[in-house]
């Protein structure tokens, strides 16, 4: 990763400056919020992904930039109202924005995110990448409501499961794969390329978050391990187990996941399920078919250090443990 990180580190530079201007308000809360945010890390996984579609295509324009900064804005906008939502308390490693400054202004900065994002989208003069992006955020919306309304239902399978993943998360990841693409005027074949590729790890990127939520390292992952049993959540490593479980393994998971409060005794219970019918395994399996089908979308390109680049940035998807 060290290398793909070199290959874009100028451009993040100005994107990470950007994202500063962008953030300036009279009202000095919005700053704070959002510098708090910023500037605790994230991977910048998407802003990255733009920037080398746009380089894999040849831009040669500046407007990579600020549409850089404007989905790690949107981004941004959704981790906001996405932790006033699941209630969560950790992100990034630090006191989530809502634990420190209460919901609503959790609610009200995210709102001011997405707001921004789209004044700065429209300074792009690209109907097309403005309708895109337009598009993506309904959609992750949907996402989340539809999620919402799967909550504790046990009959959620991974046909259901992949709708709610895709919108919610893989969507903003292929948009800011085929921004790059529209951007640079490329063709019709290769922006559904980038965008397919985009789908394919962003579909394994949500795999792999849901996975990490049961078994990763607390410290390195930054989120409270096992929140989304916690909150009713049905991920494919919960799923993958319901379905195998036997009769009364079934009920005692339903009574666990429609618990309010998750104690340390039921959640070692169903990870000990999971870890009987390898939900993870069949989880990470499931990414790491994804990011295959992800590759294979680039072969329509020449080979080169950007397409490379692009490929380890994949590979990257099923292998980090944060
Ligand atoms: C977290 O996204 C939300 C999901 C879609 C799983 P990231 O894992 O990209 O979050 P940061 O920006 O790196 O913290
Ligand atoms: C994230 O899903 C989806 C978003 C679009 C924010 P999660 O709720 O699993 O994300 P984390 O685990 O809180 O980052
Ligand atoms: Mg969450
Ligand atoms: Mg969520
Ligand atoms: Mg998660």
């Amino acid at each position: 990763m060290e290398r793909v990180i070199a290959l874009v580190q100028g451009d993040m530079q100005a994107v990470e400056e950007r994202f500063r201007k962008n953030l300036a308000s009279d009202v000095p809360l919005i700053g704070q919020v959002g510098e708090y945010l910023l500037a605790s890390g994230g991977k910048r996984i998407r802003p990255m992904l733009l920037l080398l579609a746009a380089k894999l295509c040849n831009y040669s324009g500046d407007h990579h930039i600020e549409l850089a900064g404007v989905v790690e804005f949107i981004h941004t906008a959704t981790l906001l109202h996405d932790d006033v939502v699941d209630g969560a308390e950790l992100r990034r490693g630090n006191r989530s924005a809502n634990a420190v400054w209460g919901n609503e202004a959790s609610v009200l900065v995210g709102d001011y995110l997405f707001a921004k994002s789209f004044s700065v989208m429209v300074g792009c003069e690209s109907l097309k990448i403005l309708q895109l992006l337009s598009d993506t955020t309904t959609q992750m919306a949907e996402g989340e409501v539809q999620q919402l309304l799967n909550t504790a239902d046990l009959d959620v399978d991974e046909e259901r499961y992949l709708d709610v993943i895709r919108d919610k998360t893989a969507i903003l990841i292929a948009a800011a794969c085929q921004v790059g693409a529209v951007l640079a005027d490329a063709s019709d074949l290769q922006e559904a390329a980038l965008r397919e590729f985009g789908l394919e790890i962003g579909t394994a990127f949500q795999l792999m978050d849901d996975a990490l939520d049961y078994v990763a390292d607390q410290q390195e992952f930054g989120k409270v391990r096992g929140h989304d049993l916690e909150e009713g959540k049905m991920t494919l490593p919960l799923i993958h187990a319901y379905a195998e479980a036997e009769t009364a393994e079934k009920e005692e998971i339903a009574r666990i996941v429609e618990l309010d409060k998750l104690s340390d005794a039921d959640l070692d219970r169903v990870c000990d399920l999971i870890d009987k019918y390898d939900g993870i395994g069949f989880t990470r399996q499931r990414a790491a078919q994804r990011i295959e089908l992800a590759k294979a979308q680039l072969d329509i390109f020449p080979p080169s250090e950007i397409r490379d680049a692009l490929c380890t940035l994949a590979d990257y998807v099923v292998a980090r443990n944060k």
